[in-house]
C-alpha cells in the first residue's frame, strides 16, 4: 500500500485490513481513481475479480424488487388508541453450545419496496431560503393540510377570513393558520389567524371546558378549521379540529410470515455505544440463538437516523467519543451492514448526528460518506414494506413539541408522534426546529402511514393512534452526561420487531 500512501490516498481500517488479507496489488487499488477508498470499493475489486472466474454470486439475485401498487388499507381494523397488547417484552434466547440448524424463511422471499419518491426531499432540494421560498413553503403547507380538513365538511358553510365584515352575527367555519396565541385577561384563549385572503381573531373561552382544554394544545402556525359565530373583532369559537387521520380503514393483510426489526440512534463511534448488547443483536439476527425461527423472519432492518455519533454536534462531544473520525463511523456502521445475512434489506434515513444538513427536511446519506448495501432515504420519508405503508422520520422536532406542550414528556415520545398524526404535520412550529422552505413541505404527512418509525429521544415508546402503529426504537447507547443534563431517559438495547402477518409487535431485550 505504499504507493497509495505517497499519493495521499486514505483508506478505511476495514478496507485497509482486506486488503492486506486479499494481498491486492497497488495497481488495482489506483485503478479506481479515488481519493477514499473503502471497504466498498475493494469488495467491488474483489467480486469482478470473482465474476472473472465464472463465480456465481447468489446475492445478486437478492437485490432490491421494487413494486408497483400497494393496497391502500391499515394494519389494524379495530379503532384503539391503545398500545396494542401483544408489545411485552422478551428476552430473545442467545447463543448456547450445540445450536440447531438456520434455515431462514426470510430466504424464500424477495423484499417488497416501493419509495414514495415525490415525499422525500433526496434529489428534490430545490430552494434558495430566500423570502419568496418562505411564502412558498407555508403557502403549499396551508394548502395542503387545507384540502384534508375540506374533505370532512363541517357544520357550517367555510368562510374566507376577508369575509368577515359582511357575515356578522351568523355562524361560519373558517379554515386558518394560527400567527399567535395569548391568554387574555379573563383566562380565555386569543388566537391571531389568517388564511390566504386576511387575517381575523379567534376567542376560545373558558367556559367550555371541553373545547377550552383542547384549544390548549393548539401551537403556533397550526392549521386548524375553527367554527364559530363572527362578531366585530372576533370569532366565538364553538368548537375547532386539526386535519387528523381517519378513524377508520380497510384492514392490511399480509400473506407471509416476514418480519422487520426497527433500529435507531446507534451512535456508532460514541464512548458509550454499547457493544456488547449490540453484539448479542448481531448474533440472534445471524441465528446464533437457541430458537432462531423468529430471527429467520427478519426481512427488513430500518434504521432511522443518528447511525454514528458524528462530531462536533453539541459542546465537548469529542470526551464522548472513541472514534472521531467521521468516516470511520460509517465504516463501523458498514461493518455492521456486513454481518448481516445477505437477504435482509437495510434501509437507513439520517438523523442530526449524521453527516447530512441539520435543518430539515434531510436528504439520504450521501455516497461520500458511506456506501454499503442499504437503501437510504432521506427524513422524512415514506415507503411500502410488503403493502405496509411506512413513515421514516428521525424525530428531531420532539424536542420543541416537548418543550412546548404540557402533556409531553421524554419519557413517552409516542405521545408526540400521536400530535404529529393529528395535525398531519411532524413539525408546524416554525423556529422550534429547523427547516428548510422547500416549495413542498415534506413535513406533511400527506399519507396515512401504516407505521410511523422514528427515533432521537433515546426511549422506546409504541402506540396505535387510530389504526396506525406508531414506534419509537430506542437506541444502543448509554445515557451520555449531555443527554443527562437534557432530561432524558434512554431504553438501550430494546429492539422492536413487527410480523406483519400476524400484526404482532414484540420487543426483544439484549441487555439480558
Ligand atoms: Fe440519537
Ligand atoms: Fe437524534
Amino acid at each position: 500500500m505504499e504507493e497509495l500512501k505517497k499519493k495521499g490516498i486514505r483508506l478505511t481500517l476495514d478496507a485497509e485490513k482486506l486488503i492486506e488479507e486479499k494481498k491486492i496489488p497497488d495497481e488495482e487499488l489506483l485503478q479506481l481513481e479515488k481519493k477514499f477508498i473503502t471497504i466498498e470499493d475493494v469488495s467491488l475489486i474483489l467480486k469482478k475479480k470473482e465474476e472473472a472466474a465464472s463465480e456465481e454470486l447468489s446475492y445478486q439475485a437478492q437485490k432490491v424488487s421494487e413494486i408497483k401498487e400497494s393496497e391502500p388499507s391499515p394494519i389494524e381494523s379495530s379503532i384503539s388508541d391503545e398500545p396494542s397488547p401483544s408489545m411485552q417484552e422478551e428476552k430473545p434466547t442467545h447463543a448456547v453450545s450445540g445450536l440447531p440448524s438456520f434455515h431462514p424463511l426470510a430466504k424464500e422471499y424477495s423484499a417488497k419496496i416501493e419509495i414514495r419518491e415525490k415525499l422525500d426531499v433526496t434529489g428534490n432540494s430545490r430552494t434558495k431560503g430566500e423570502v419568496e421560498d418562505f411564502v412558498a413553503y407555508f403557502r403549499n403547507r396551508f394548502e395542503r393540510l387545507s384540502a384534508m380538513l375540506r374533505a370532512y365538511p363541517g357544520k357550517y358553510t367555510e368562510a374566507d377570513l376577508s369575509s368577515m365584515k359582511s357575515l356578522l352575527q351568523q355562524k361560519v367555519r373558517v379554515i386558518v393558520f394560527v400567527s399567535e396565541i395569548r391568554t387574555t385577561k379573563n383566562g380565555n384563549l386569543m388566537l391571531e389567524v389568517e388564511d390566504l385572503t386576511g387575517n381575523f381573531k379567534v376567542i376560545l373561552s373558558q367556559k367550555d371546558e371541553r373545547v377550552f382544554e383542547n384549544a390548549k394544545k393548539i401551537v403556533r402556525d397550526d392549521t386548524i378549521a375553527i367554527e364559530g359565530k363572527v362578531l366585530e373583532a372576533f370569532i366565538i369559537a364553538e368548537d375547532f379540529e386539526w386535519p387528523d387521520i381517519p378513524l377508520a380503514r380497510e384492514p392490511k393483510e399480509s400473506p407471509h410470515d416476514l418480519a422487520a426489526v426497527y433500529l435507531s440512534d446507534l451512535h456508532f463511534g460514541s464512548r458509550h455505544f454499547l457493544d456488547e448488547y449490540f453484539n448479542r443483536f448481531v448474533e440472534w439476527i445471524n441465528g446464533k440463538s437457541a430458537n432462531p425461527e423468529l430471527a429467520g423472519r427478519v426481512k427488513y432492518i430500518f434504521v432511522a437516523g443518528d447511525l454514528v455519533d458524528g462530531i462536533g454536534i453539541y459542546p465537548e462531544q469529542e470526551k464522548d467519543l472513541v472514534v472521531s473520525d467521521i468516516f470511520k463511523q460509517y465504516s463501523m456502521f458498514s461493518d455492521f451492514v456486513d454481518q448481516l445475512p445477505d437477504y435482509i434489506e437495510v434501509i437507513v434515513s439520517p438523523g442530526n448526528h449524521d453527516a447530512v444538513r441539520r435543518a430539515e427536511p434531510m436528504p439520504a446519506l450521501p455516497d461520500e460518506v458511506f456506501r454499503g448495501d442499504v437503501i437510504k432515504v432521506g427524513s422524512p420519508s415514506v415507503v411500502s414494506i410488503d403493502g405496509f405503508e411506512h413513515l421514516f422520520y428521525h424525530g428531531t422536532s420532539a424536542d420543541s413539541w416537548i418543550s412546548t406542550l404540557s402533556n409531553l414528556n421524554y419519557n413517552h415520545p409516542e405521545k408526540v408522534m400521536e400530535e404529529c398524526l393529528k395535525r398531519r404535520h411532524l413539525s408546524p412550529m416554525f423556529g422550534g426546529n429547523a427547516i428548510v422552505p422547500e416549495k413542498l413541505d415534506y413535513m406533511v404527512i400527506e399519507r396515512v402511514p401504516d407505521i410511523v418509525h422514528f427515533g432521537h429521544v433515546h426511549k422506546n415508546g409504541y402506540s396505535n393512534y387510530r389504526g396506525t402503529l406508531i414506534i419509537n426504537s430506542g437506541t444502543f447507547q448509554d445515557t451520555t452526561d449531555f443527554q443527562q443534563k437534557q432530561g432524558h431517559v434512554p431504553t438501550p438495547a430494546k429492539v422492536p420487531l413487527y410480523e406483519f402477518k400476524g400484526k404482532r409487535l414484540r420487543t426483544l431485550d439484549f441487555t439480558r
